[in-house]
């Protein structure tokens, strides 16, 4: 989608389609509408006597031809209370404007700004991409094609700040990310092996800038990682240790973030196999190690000063007769020997030693990502990411960036009473804690090999994918995390 600034005044624009929002308590005069012609905003006062215009959140009422304007349509989407409007609700209107012309043959879309300010400019273009997006790569007849192929941003005439030209980058790149991380976990298991995952991590590495080193294997192995390799040996495809840098000269030595993001492409549940039933979703489960990636592709574009390592552990989770099996006792990277109770609790063990290999690096901080536990969407439903941390400072800036990022993310606990739970009888940890506080025991396994370093951990189990459609965005991958993570990194370089 190509974005750019048009100056002409609204009555002039000749365009297919322009959009302009209103708000409930005046639909025919508040919101961007107030910037339309006179002889139009007569229009919508008799379609607001009439009832036909209400202002309720994402109401799409389109006009054809209207009077005293040179666009061939107008779209009036509702935006709903005024007070409750904000860059998020800017963000979704923008997506219901998007989604509603798109389907209608629609390929160039202007928007009325209503605030030149860089944080609307910024949500208005990042909004119409997240919308822009649908899973459906693989249908003959793709939705994808009708895609919107430019964005105007209306000014009317306004000057546009110094800054305004930076924002619309900044929107743009932010929906590629999070479009970016939403194509890898749409893609099928079949289609995204640990293989694929790692090369499509080097292209983009290559294409924005970042350093990419990818272990196989052997490496793998040589470098004592049993937790991870118990995981990787049950596997016909090769497992893949995926790192990536971005350390520019004018950060501070300190800190160092370690990211790291669980990459199974494929969750079977192993020997402890999965009910059949929605196995297919499992293909979903690198959805952390997705989201680290549009996370480095945002920031190497971005340039926060502050250094970052990406660590994804690839692999399978495959039965097989190669593979680990309940009952056994393997040794993780850290030394720390653990009995496997459940073959299904696999992404705690490819993190544990991606943590510990992260902190080999000179990672200070370590935040991971995870689609780790079925109790979490117990918890917390699809809408809202579970944070969990021993370290205060740290778990309060991941939900400070969330919170203006406009991502839900609450936190759960961590407590010593829990770690009773996942002792093991004869080795130092079990794998599993059981069903009751199933996402905190996973959180904390994972906790144990942060040791005093810094550690968040964010469950992403339920967020990691939308069941139902939106008017803003599809169903489907959501790229939940990104925006969160990304603002995390630029308040730390502020
Ligand atoms: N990948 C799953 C968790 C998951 C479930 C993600 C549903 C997305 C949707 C994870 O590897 C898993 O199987 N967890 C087990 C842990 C249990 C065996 C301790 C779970 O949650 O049931
Ligand atoms: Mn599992
Ligand atoms: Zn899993």
């Amino acid at each position: 989608m190509k974005t750019e600034f048009r100056a002409d005044p609204l009555a002039q624009l000749s365009t297919p389609a322009l959009v302009a929002y209103c708000f409930e308590d005046a639909p025919a005069a508040g919101g961007t509408v107030e910037r339309l012609p006179a002889e139009t905003r007569h229009l919508l006062q008799q379609l607001q006597t009439a009832g036909e215009l209400t202002g309720k959140a994402f109401e799409c009422t389109p006009l054809g031809w209207p009077a005293g304007m040179a666009v061939s349509k107008l779209l009036v989407v509702g935006a709903g209370k005024r007070e409750k409007f904000s860059e998020s609700h800017l963000r979704h209107l923008v997506g219901a404007a998007v989604r509603n012309l798109r389907v209608r043959g629609v390929r160039e879309v202007a928007w009325t700004l209503g605030s030149m300010e860089p944080g609307a400019v910024a949500a208005v273009v990042e909004g119409a991409l997240v919308a822009d997006y649908d899973a459906d790569r693989y249908r003959t007849e793709r939705n994808g094609e009708k895609g919107i192929d430019t964005l105007l941003l209306a000014t009317g005439g306004e000057a546009l700040p110094a800054e305004a030209e930076a924002a619309l980058r900044r929107g743009h790149l932010l929906g590629e990310a999070q479009n970016f991380t939403r194509e890898l976990v749409n893609e099928p298991s079949n289609r995204m092996t640990p293989t694929k995952l790692a090369e499509r991590a080097g292209e983009m590495a290559e294409r924005f800038g970042l350093n990419c080193e990818v272990l196989g294997p052997q490496e793998i192995q040589d470098l004592n990682m049993g937790a991870f390799w118990a995981v990787a040996q049950g596997s016909q495809e090769p497992a893949r240790l995926i790192i990536l840098r971005y350390s520019p000269e004018d950060a501070p030595e300190q800190p160092v973030i370690g990211l790291i993001g669980k990459g199974i492409t494929f969750d079977s549940g192993g020997i402890s196999i999965k009910p059949s039933e929605n196995m297919h979703e499992m293909k979903t489960d690198m959805a952390g190690g997705a989201t680290m990636l549009g996370v480095m592709q945002a920031i190497a574009q971005l340039k926060p000063r502050v250094r970052v390592t990406a660590l994804i552990p690839a692999t399978e989770n495959m039965p097989s007769g190669n593979a680990y099996k309940p009952g056994d006792v393997i040794t993780s990277m850290s030394g720390k020997t653990i009995e496997i109770l459940n073959t299904d609790a696999e992404g705690r063990l490819v993190l544990a030693d991606a943590l510990t290999y992260a902190k080999r690096l000179g990672c200070t901080v370590l935040i991971d990502a995870a689609t780790l536990t079925g109790a979490v969407m117990i918890a917390l439903g699809n809408f809202t990411t579970g944070v969990f941390g021993w370290n205060k400072e740290w778990v309060d800036r991941v939900l400070a960036a969330a919170n203006l990022a406009g991502e839900k993310m609450w936190q759960l606990p961590v407590d010593d009473d829990y770690r009773e739970l996942y002792k093991s009888a004869i080795a130092d940890l079990a794998n599993t804690g059981g069903r009751y506080g199933g996402a905190i025991t996973g959180a904390m396994f994972i906790g144990e090999f942060a040791g005093d370093t810094p550690w968040v951990h964010l469950d992403i189990a339920g967020t990691r994918w939308a069941n139902e459609e939106k008017p803003y965005r599809a169903k489907g991958p959501t790229g939940h995390g990104v925006r969160t993570l990304v603002q995390m990194l630029m308040d730390l370089s502020a």
